[in-house]
């Protein structure tokens, strides 16, 4: 399905546009960002990097790839983007079916919980999802808290390369029964 527009008390989390490539470029090429994700992602991050990303996942959404990628803009803004939430929900899962980011100037406001809670609903009351995984390094106590406080399970750790250096993540996993029971 098509990844609709969901909105919190504080945000609109807008389907990716490749007019959002310049406000993630600013944000994403960021050392206290980078550091907490899989070496996937390249480091030093280029200069067309966010262009060549947004190209590359707008191309997997336009080819029927199920993927939902939401940018995270604040209600009353200018409209930029400061933050992403990605899900795949058909991924198999070993390395989690979802990642996320905030422009650091925006953290420890709650946001990325909000955000969270939404496509947690999104998940599980429109895709109607029994489960998905989600995975954090082990050392990014900011990531496991948001994960704490949105109805996850600790499952265990697996070996997963970061740009930080630390090689084990935890993987949760996000059950449709208990965000529905425990969902305030
Ligand atoms: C992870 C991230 C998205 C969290 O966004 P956020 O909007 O700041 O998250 P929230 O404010 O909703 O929640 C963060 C929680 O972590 C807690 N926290 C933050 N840093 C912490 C630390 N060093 N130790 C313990 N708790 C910490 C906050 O206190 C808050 O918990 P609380 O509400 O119980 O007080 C943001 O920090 C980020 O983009 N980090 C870099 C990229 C990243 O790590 N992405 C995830 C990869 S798995």
């Amino acid at each position: 399905m098509q990844t609709p527009q969901l909105e919190t008390e504080r945000l609109i989390l807008r389907p990716l546009a490749l007019s959002d490539a310049p406000a993630i470029q600013r944000h994403f090429d960021n050392w206290n960002i980078i550091r907490q994700l899989a070496a996937l992602v390249p480091w030093p991050y280029p200069a067309d990097g966010a262009d060549t990303f947004v190209r590359s996942q707008l191309g997997k959404i336009s080819a029927g790839e199920e993927l939902h990628h939401w940018v995270l803009v604040l209600k009353g803004g200018d409209g930029e983007a400061i933050g992403n939430i990605h899900f795949r929900p058909c991924a198999d899962g070993t390395k989690g079916n979802r990642s996320f980011w905030l422009a650091e100037p925006y953290w420890g406001r709650g946001l990325m919980t909000e955000a969270t809670t939404a496509m947690n609903d999104f998940a599980f009351l429109t895709l109607g999802l029994d489960h998905f995984y989600v995975c954090n390094a082990a050392t990014n106590e900011a990531s496991r808290r948001v994960k704490q406080k949105t109805g996850a399970e600790f499952v265990g750790f697996i070996e997963l390369a970061h740009h930080g250096g630390q090689s084990k993540s935890e993987k949760w996993i996000v059950r449709r029964e208990t965000w529905l029971r425990d969902r305030v």
